[in-house]
């Protein structure tokens, strides 16, 4: 099938490789050149396993395309698919403006589309216009009544929230746990249930439903997503406010199989490009229909209150006004492993806080340097490419994201360039005893602190 992605952010540079690779001819579109132009020299913009030599393949293979040119990439697919942003406004609605701005390019191109009639509307050669973006009930309405200002020549409307996780996308994409579609007509269904056949033979199921129901599942999802993580951490603060050990907690909490182990680990919040908007966004939805959202807006403040919870370590542990002068290391800046999206990372928030108490941050992140410099962070940070040289003279180490190459560093090597031996472990990487043994005061998340270098060891 010839596929036209919309947006080539992580969904569509991901979601189009991974259609290419199955044999579609796909043209990924964006308005950012500069992204076109990297992906056309054979250059992935983003950071993602697998992604670059996935690419590269399939464009010498001529079925992965890389444009700018809007028209001639809509008017030459049978599916287009919408992964465009949608991030939270100042109110923290879903902001729509980019899906608006490309819904009304497609009708254009439609319209204007060369030996296309007016057509019917039951016209099973229709181009399908599909929403990937993760947008509010109700957005595939007003895309379609979008491009219908601009044509009246007919096609046909879809759904298909995407779930792939940053950092294991390639593999979400193509084992995916399900495919959600969301069809105008039953024949809209097939055609799009046949596009995902080759990812679905191992039996992942793919579910075919109403567009507004399709939208919600998204929402849903990750809202379910977001509340577990917020249960979490405010069980978390509950087990350092009365001496219980949160990894004991969740041993005997997770054995029970209605509760599962998976997305309960305490930390420093959820944050990225997807939880922090979708949670808002959902609350509007909540708001605009008179219906409340409490659970909700609870989950968001927990999440909040997380990080802040957090930097109150650190302020208990300089005294009112020690961070100042002071020389803060900062391990992993990602929102995630595996990815270089710093979107809403709880590591902005530390260290901009570390920074407003008139401390210097050195940080250091294995892939999220180049997102760094865009984000403007560059200007208020030091960055340096090896993990253990910032360390030097510093008087703390605040961990942020649970990177493989964080979770057995050498404590000796770090304990002797420390100025301090200090840690903040807000991914709780570490037994607290381990790093006792090893010299260090150490603070993680829902687990008693160790206050006192022990004197031994601390050579
Ligand atoms: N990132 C994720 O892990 C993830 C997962 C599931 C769903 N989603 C959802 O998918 C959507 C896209 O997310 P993302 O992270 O890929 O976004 P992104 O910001 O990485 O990419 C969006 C891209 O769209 C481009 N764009 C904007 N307007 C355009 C237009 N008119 N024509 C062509 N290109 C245009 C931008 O230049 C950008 O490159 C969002 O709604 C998000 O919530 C994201």
């Amino acid at each position: 099938m010839r596929i036209t992605m919309v947006g080539t952010g992580y969904v569509g540079l991901v979601t189009g490789t991974c259609f290419a690779n199955v044999g579609n001819d796909v043209t990924c579109l964006d308005i950012d050149q500069k992204k076109i132009d990297k992906l056309n020299n054979g250059i992935s913009p983003i950071y993602e396993p697998g992604l670059d030599e996935m690419i590269q393949r399939n464009t010498k293979a001529g079925r992965l395309h890389f444009t700018t040119d809007a028209a001639s990439a809509y008017q030459s697919a049978e599916i287009i698919f919408v992964c465009v942003g949608t991030p939270s406004d100042a109110q923290g609605h879903a902001d729509l403006k980019y899906v608006l701005a490309a819904s009304a390019d497609i009708g254009k191109a439609i319209e204007a589309a060369p030996g296309s009639t007016g057509g019917s509307q039951d016209d099973k050669r229709s181009k399908i216009i599909v929403v990937k973006s993760t947008v509010p009930v109700g957005t595939n309405k007003k895309v379609q009544d979008e491009i219908a200002k601009h044509t009246t020549k007919p096609y046909k409307m879809g759904s298909n929230p995407e779930f792939l996780k940053e950092g294991a996308a390639i593999n979400d994409f193509n084992k995916p746990d399900r495919v959600v579609l969301g069809a105008q007509d039953e024949g809209t269904g097939d055609r799009l249930r046949k596009l995902y056949d080759p990812f679905t033979r191992n039996g992942h199921p793919i579910f075919v439903m109403d567009i507004p129901s399709a939208e919600m599942v998204k929402y849903a999802s990750n809202a379910m997503l977001a509340t577990k993580i917020s249960f979490i951490n405010e069980i978390a603060s509950l087990c350092e406010a009365y001496g219980s050990n949160v990894d004991e907690v969740w041993r005997g909490m997770t054995s029970d199989k209605r509760i599962g182990n998976q997305f309960l680990y305490p930390g420093l919040g959820y944050g990225g490009s997807c939880f922090p908007k979708d949670v808002l966004a959902c609350i509007s939805m909540g708001q605009l229909c008179g219906q409340p959202t409490p659970l909700l807006e609870s989950v968001d403040k927990v999440n909040q209150a997380q990080r802040d919870r957090f930097i109150a370590k650190l302020d208990n542990h300089f005294g009112q006004g020690g961070l100042s002068g002071k020389k803060v290391a900062v391990w992993g800046i990602a929102f995630k492993p595996g990815t270089d999206d710093i979107r809403e990372a709880p590591s902005l928030t530390l260290m901009n806080a570390v920074l407003d108490r008139g401390a210097s941050v050195v940080a250091h992140d294995p892939v999220a340097h180049e997102s760094c410099q865009d984000h403007g962070m560059m200007d208020r940070i030091d960055y340096s490419d090896d993990m253990y040289d910032m360390l030097k003279d510093a008087d703390a180490l605040v961990i942020c994201t649970d990177w493989s190459e964080f979770k057995q560093p050498d404590f000796e090597r770090m304990r002797k360039l420390m100025g301090q031996a200090v840690i903040f472990d807000g991914r709780n990487l570490y037994h607290p005893q381990t790093l006792q043994d090893e010299g260090f005061v150490y603070h993680s998340v829902g687990r008693e602190p160790v206050t006192q270098q022990a004197p031994a060891n601390a050579s």
